[in-house]
């Protein structure tokens, strides 16, 4: 007898590459099975992102994320989906050093979480990394523009080409990307029309996040677009509202333990 089961195809690295100028890509962040597991019916491809840091682990930025932890989340996003394609962000200062440093930490993140990818933050300072992972198998996912590891750099969380005159800079660090051999690239907090150009300038998939709707896909942070954080960037649309429904539901619950009506056993277990 013939099995009825169908076998669930993970995303590929050529099919989101071949998606330029295409379908958009539809993309968003998780760190749990539990909310990947849901994610995954709609998204192209699942972002680790080491945003987890803040948004899970309350730190103040990116920068004190380390690499254990992005492999311990990437392990859980892995187990609790079947169709996305699974990117796992390299945290600051695992990658940076020396395309062998890159090469090593890559390949663990990979080996211990099963993930698709890595995503790496930098232009074209990054590109030679870029070129020496991706030939020896490690598919990487570039990100420009607001770069959150270079937030001490940066003097924070700043929109990107405002001036026009750094324009060329953000277009040379795409170019070299994509060029390396990057199969997408990020481009993070950039005024609209300098991610439009960059975008029609690049042969690989442009993902935007605060960026324009002319990029080939767009990513959000899944808390932010949940409602679940008290503060989210200006050009989150904000779909849910779960801190609150969250609150509600923790005040309920509080409230029968304290006056006793909380459901007992007979109750409860039928
Ligand atoms: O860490 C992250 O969540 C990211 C996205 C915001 C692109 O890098």
């Amino acid at each position: 007898m013939s099995s009825q089961t169908e076998t669930i195809r993970r995303t590929t690295v050529p099919q989101i590459a071949n998606r330029k100028g295409g379908e958009p890509i539809v993309s968003l962040t998780s760190y749990h099975a539990h909310t990947a597991a849901i994610v995954d019916r709609y998204a192209d491809f699942i972002l680790v992102g080491d945003s987890l840091g803040m948004v899970m682990h309350g730190m103040d930025s990116t920068v004190g994320v380390p690499l254990d932890l992005m492999i311990m989340h990437g392990k859980a996003v892995v187990r609790g989906t079947q169709k996305a394609l699974i990117v796992v962000d390299m945290p600051f200062g695992t990658y940076e050093e020396s395309p062998g440093v890159a090469f090593r930490n890559a390949a663990k993140i990979m080996k211990e979480t099963q993930c698709g990818a890595v995503k790496l933050e930098g232009g074209a300072r990054m590109a030679e990394t870029i070129r020496f992972l991706t030939e020896r198998g490690i598919p990487v996912m570039a990100h420009i523009g607001l770069t959150p590891q270079s937030s001490h750099v940066m003097g924070g969380f700043k929109t990107q080409g405002r001036d026009e005159d750094t324009w060329h800079l953000h277009e040379a660090d795409a170019k070299a990307v994509s060029e390396a051999g990057a199969f997408a690239v990020v481009l993070e907090g950039m005024v609209e029309p300098l991610a439009a150009k960059i975008t029609k300038q690049v042969h690989i998939p442009t993902i935007g996040i605060g960026a324009s709707a002319d990029c080939d896909g767009q990513i959000l942070v899944l808390e932010d677009m949940l409602g679940l954080n008290a503060w989210t960037p200006k050009f989150v649309k904000v779909y849910g509202d779960l801190g609150p429904q969250i609150e509600a539901s923790v005040k309920a619950y509080a409230e029968e333990v304290r006056d006793r009506s909380f459901p007992g056993p007979d109750q409860t277990y039928k």
